[in-house]
């Protein structure tokens, strides 16, 4: 083994070594996740919005959109065809035109 090598050697069991260490020392992590702090509106057609729009993210998603005049119908239209033909979203034709009209209505 010439020095070079030798310098590699050491350097690689030092890290192993130092890796073994930390493993042992290891412990699980708990953590506790916050509350989910939104809450969507009371209104209609709230339960068909809360079963289909909840699943895989917050409603923080919905609350924290821009509001006004210009973000209606139309807005939340797209919005939901887009959580279907984007992200895969299951909702049923029917539902559709509710969860649209409550969130166009409440946001
Ligand atoms: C299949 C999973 C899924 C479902 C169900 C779903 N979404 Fe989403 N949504 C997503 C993903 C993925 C994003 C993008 C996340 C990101 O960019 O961080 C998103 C983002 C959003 C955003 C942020 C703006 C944007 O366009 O990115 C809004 C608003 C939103 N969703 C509303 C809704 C509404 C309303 C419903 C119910 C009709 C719904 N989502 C159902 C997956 C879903």
């Amino acid at each position: 083994m010439n020095r070079s090598t030798f310098a590699i050697a050491a350097c690689l069991s030092a890290t192993l070594l130092v890796g073994a260490i930390s493993l042992a020392h290891a412990k699980p992590v708990n953590y506790q996740l916050p509350d989910e702090t939104a809450e969507l509106k009371p209104g209609e057609h709230l339960d068909v919005v809360q079963g289909n729009c909840t699943a895989c993210h917050s409603p923080d998603y919905i609350k924290t959109q821009p509001q006004g005049p210009s973000f209606k119908k139309s807005f939340w239209q797209a919005e939901v065809t887009k959580m279907i033909k984007v992200y895969g979203a299951p909702i049923e034709d029917a539902d559709v035109a509710k969860i649209v009209d409550y969130l166009s209505t409440n946001y």
